[in-house]
């Protein structure tokens, strides 16, 4: 394992910056393109057993292993993606066509002459079926009060959000921005822009109203849905003053709906409406809109490593099959079963694995509002016993944090309904698997270390699926899921074969939830994920295949980084800090932070003149990040240094203040082609009479 970690690094240091990752561009007509459909398997790990897919295994019997559905789910994508689409959705028009993609424009279609809505899979094909079903199992900040709403009721709820849209005048391919606490009724907001074909964009009620001001801005959003006020961990957020704040800011906005969470008096200007009191007059009949296959279900801005954060795009049938296939095949869900995952709607692991996937599948889902440690260490785990939840789905950064608390607060509450566990967003350490798997599931509980991205819409890389029992290695994402092959390329371009390699994790297949386009900008979809490695789709992650076939991720290649698994371009925050009027320059990197996987190191120089003491320009480019993005960019670490490390054309060297931020001065490697070599020693001075 410490010798995967070497070479990842090693490969993050010559590939880490887009520019060489530009440079590889010459090379690149030498890559496979993946419109064929003839599979070259690299490596063929030991077969497992799969859960069973009988739509698959009825029609084609000798399909039995992980394995083969893989093989056979990229030789004959039609066959199999159109199989588990006539399956699993209900059409209101039976597509005939199942992918129409357009390599040179990387313009993906599935389904595309099928018509659909999103609501009626999620919630109407459910209450006609099992009415009194738990839907949504709303955890509240307080242990011990949590609600629930069945299928019927979640249908009564989505229909009079829907006619309240309407009445507002939200109209079909309509943006709507949901700024709003995890509670039922933001999933039923969610449901009713799909009911009557609005798009949705839902921000995490932690970003700032800068930064919900310029996402709302950037999607064009009449409309925003927030609460007065939401609660977290026992701390009231007031939601509502910052939606007041973005909206001073964004002069398209007509309407703002506000949701009653703590009850609390907010201010109610002329665009404000009580969501209650429309709701209450609201009818419980709203037919779905007819929605193409390929209408945007919504968008969800996330980080990359340059400009303002994307618009990632996701459709209406591709996002919910691939949803609903990863939810139930990667998690061996059953009817039944009481799926948790904990994350916030506010991220694609709330869209997908709260919401859509469990939902398409007719499951109980839950919705944590609170946080790890609240009131204290052992809540994951109370409500667990409490709610008699079968799976656990959490981030890493969690565990780590929870790990240091000890077992008792773990062992004090049964966890014996638990079957499955699993984790998503950043490298699940090998002490965090290990304490997951022993501890928390008793080392009874398959654990499976999922890897994926906004923009993939689902699931890509897990251990599963296969039958429950088959070995899983610790601390990897090990196999692709059924659609999914992955590529790793070198610097040049072409494409590793073989085990014990490593190179960028690139994807030389189209799955039916990859994103579509960044709003409004298409091009930028383009140059993110395309140009970099032609006909083939870049993660920016890096990864390693071992001995056995099997994946490992090594991190981003990119100038993102990973924050508690929330990700951050660090241009974000050098453009936040840049703002303050006595800072001449800034330079951030990630280092490593035993809880948050990765902290946020900002070096910085000053203008000459200062008016403000160092200590008071800290503190306010502190505030100043807050208040500009996120509380978790906020920078652990804010260095004042005379100078940055650049080369001769002006170009700071991040690979050396990554390794000044890591404490590893003496790993710097060649430093001859800077301007001034002299600021190196300067810089690691400094660090070292701070540290
Ligand atoms: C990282 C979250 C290692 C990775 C669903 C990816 C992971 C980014 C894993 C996407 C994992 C996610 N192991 N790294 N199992 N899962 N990542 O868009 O760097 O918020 O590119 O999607 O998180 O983050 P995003």
């Amino acid at each position: 394992f410490v010798s995967v970690q070497l070479v990842s690094r090693a490969v993050q240091q010559i590939w880490r910056t887009p520019q060489s990752i530009c440079a590889t561009r010459g090379y690149l007509h030498a890559c496979r393109s993946f419109s064929s459909n003839e599979v070259k398997s690299a490596v063929t790990p030991a077969e497992i057993t799969t859960t069973p897919i009988p739509e698959i295994t009825d029609a084609f019997p000798h399909l039995q292993t992980h394995e083969s559905i893989h093989k056979f789910s990229l030789e004959q994508p039609d066959e199999f993606w159109g199989r588990l689409a006539r399956s699993r959705l209900e059409w209101q028009k039976e597509f005939q066509v199942v992918r129409d993609h357009d390599m040179e424009k990387s313009a993906f279609r599935w389904f595309p002459d099928g018509q659909l809505n999103v609501s009626v899979n999620c919630v109407d094909r459910h209450a006609r079926q099992h009415p009194d079903r738990v839907a949504l199992l709303w955890e509240k900040d307080e242990p011990g009060q949590e609600e629930r709403v069945t299928y019927r009721e979640l249908q009564e709820l989505v229909c009079r959000m829907g006619n309240v849209l309407l009445e507002c005048g939200v109209k079909r391919g309509d943006r709507v921005a949901l700024y709003m606490p995890v509670m039922p009724l933001s999933v039923a907001a969610m449901l009713a822009c799909a009911r009557i074909g609005a798009i949705h964009s839902v921000v995490f009620a932690g970003f700032s109203a800068e930064a919900l001001a310029s996402r709302v801005q950037d999607a064009g959003a009449e409309t925003v849905i927030t609460a007065d006020e939401a609660v977290r961990g026992g701390k009231v957020i007031k939601l509502k003053q910052v939606v007041d704040a973005a909206v001073a800011k964004c002069p398209t906005v007509r309407q703002v709906l506000v949701a009653s969470r703590t009850g609390a008096q907010v201010n109610m200007g002329p665009k404000d409406i009580s969501l209650e009191q429309v709701l209450s007059s609201a009818s419980t009949e709203c037919p779905p809109a007819v929605q193409n296959a390929e209408d945007l279900l919504f968008l969800l801005y996330t980080s990359g490593s340059t400009g303002s954060p994307k618009g990632v795009a996701h459709t209406t049938a591709g996002y919910l099959l691939y949803a609903s296939v990863t939810h139930k095949h990667v998690f061996d869900y059953r009817d039944g079963d009481i799926f948790g995952c904990v994350a916030d709607i506010g991220w694609i692991t709330g869209h997908s694995y709260v919401v859509y996937g469990p939902l398409a599948n007719g499951a109980t889902t839950l919705l944590y509002e609170s946080t790890p440690t609240y009131p204290d260490p052992g809540r994951y785990w109370e409500t667990v016993s409490r709610l008699g939840l079968t799976h656990f789905y959490c981030a890493p950064t969690a565990l780590r944090l929870l790990l240091r608390y000890g077992d008792d607060w773990v062992l004090r509450h049964d966890r014996s309904s638990l079957r499955v566990l699993g984790c998503v967003g950043e490298p699940l350490n090998q002490e965090a698997w290990h304490w997951f798997h022993g501890v928390v599931g008793d080392g009874r509980c398959d654990l499976t270390d999922t890897w994926w991205q906004t923009e993939t819409g689902g699931i890509m890389i897990s251990p599963r699926p296969s039958a429950p029992g088959a070995h899983i290695n610790a601390g990897m994402p090990m196999r692709p899921m059924f659609g999914v092959l992955p590529v790793l390329c070198d610097p040049s371009g072409k494409v590793v074969e073989g085990k014990r390699v490593d190179g960028a994790l690139c994807l030389g297949s189209i799955w039916p939830g990859i994103s579509r386009t960044i709003y409004g900008d298409h091009k930028r979809f383009i140059d993110t994920y395309f140009a970099p490695f032609p006909g083939h789709y870049f993660s920016g992650d890096g990864a390693y295949r071992d001995e056995e076939g099997f994946y490992h991720i090594t991190g981003r290649m990119d100038d993102v980084i990973n924050v508690t698994g929330h990700r951050l371009g660090t241009a974000e925050v050098e453009d936040a800090m840049t703002e303050h009027p006595e800072v001449s320059e800034t330079a951030v990197v990630g280092f490593p932070h035993p809880v948050k996987g990765e902290a946020v190191f900002a070096f910085i120089v000053l203008k000459e003149e200062l008016e403000s003491s160092q200590e008071n320009i800290v503190a306010d480019l502190k505030k100043l990040v807050r208040s500009q993005i996120a509380g978790y960019a906020v920078p652990d670490e804010i260095m004042v240094c005379p100078g940055l490390p650049k080369t001769r054309s002006g170009k700071i060297l991040r690979r050396i203040l990554r390794k000044v931020a890591a404490g590893q001065p003496d790993e710097l490697g060649d430093i001859s082609t800077l301007a001034d070599p002299t600021i190196v020693q300067t810089i690691v001075n400094i660090y070292n009479t701070q540290h």
